[in-house]
């Protein structure tokens, strides 16, 4: 069977005068894909745009080859969404909410009692599942948003944020829950945080000011910049005639000096030690205010 393929054409979003989502296109396939971006870069709007909450300005979404607008329910169907800020029913528990989400996506009883077992297992909730939502953490809550999202194992999960606020350790179930969950479907996960998603990820874009500047596997990004990472330690009075030189990448402290990653074609200084290249780097070097961007 051919799988899925979701298709972004020169989609399009204004708010007035302000571009959120810049003519962006993109084909994806059962996957998982990170949307790398820094505030304001227009990830939100273009996951809104997916789930069909918000209308294009320009462009179109179609799912299997139909704009998305004209599948109606049928599309509502195969999506699950988790947004970045979700308003929950404070008075029901856990469980009961979770039973609620079920009957409005049309999911029979027993199969949902099953589903939502596994799930809150899933997320670490089955011993809170009774109870009340107001009581929980902003982690417990975002687990329970990524339980609503994956509830009718929707062949399209959408996950705006889904690690913000998780600790580490959920952070790791969090991504072997998805390993497992993506087989054939296609997953889009926004986050800032490079390294939650560089090892689940297929496929990584990113955005900035509404444009799709960057996209392709780890490897493929990382490698645009093989051999240019340097690091230096230095003093504070030497970093500006370094800044000044170089596109810096990051700046970390250490004691009375600065250590400094850098992207340089050739050894910048005696002492420069040279890194392997990370896809944090790509991603700050993207979003670093010197140097070339694009
Ligand atoms: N409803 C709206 N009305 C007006 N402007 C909006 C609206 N929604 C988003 N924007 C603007 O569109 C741009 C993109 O916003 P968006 O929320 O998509 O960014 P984001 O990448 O999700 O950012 P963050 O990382 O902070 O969540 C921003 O400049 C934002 O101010
Ligand atoms: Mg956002």
């Amino acid at each position: 069977m051919k799988g899925d393929e979701l298709v972004i054409d020169r989609l399009t979003k204004n708010f007035g005068n302000k571009i959120a989502v810049d003519r962006l296109s993109f084909s994806f396939s059962p996957g998982v894909y990170a949307l790398l971006g820094s505030n304001g870069a227009g990830k939100t709007t273009l996951m809104r745009l997916i789930c069909d909450i918000l209308s294009p300005s320009s462009g179109e979404v179609r799912f299997n080859g139909r704009e998305i607008g004209s599948l109606g329910e049928n599309y509502r169907d195969i999506l699950g969404y988790l947004p970045q800020s979700f308003g929950f029913y404070p008075n029901f528990t856990a469980e009961k909410f979770l039973f609620y989400m079920a009957s409005l996506k049309g999911i029979d009883k027993k199969t949902a009692e099953k589903r939502i077992e596994e799930l809150l297992e899933s997320v670490s909730l089955s011993d809170e599942k009774k109870q009340k939502i107001k009581t929980f953490s902003g982690g417990m809550k975002q687990r329970l948003g990524i339980a609503q999202a994956m509830l009718s194992e929707p062949r399209v999960l959408i996950l705006d944020e889904p690690t913000a606020g998780l600790d580490p350790k959920e952070r790791v179930r969090f991504r072997n829950l998805l390993s497992v969950f993506s087989k054939d479907r296609i997953v889009i996960i926004s986050t800032h945080i490079v390294s939650d998603i560089e090892h689940i990820a297929d496929k990584i874009l990113i955005m900035k000011n509404g444009e799709l500047i960057r996209s392709g596997t780890a490897e493929e990004l990382t490698d645009k910049i093989k051999d240019r990472v340097y690091e230096i330690s230095t003093s504070y009075e030497r970093l500006c005639e370094i800044e000044e030189k170089y596109t810096v990448i990051n700046i970390n402290t250490e004691g009375e000096n600065a250590v400094i990653r850098i992207l340089s074609d050739e050894k910048p200084t005696e002492n420069a030690k040279k890194c392997e290249a990370r896809l944090e780097d790509l991603y700050l070097y993207c979003f670093n205010d010197s140097g070339v961007k694009k």
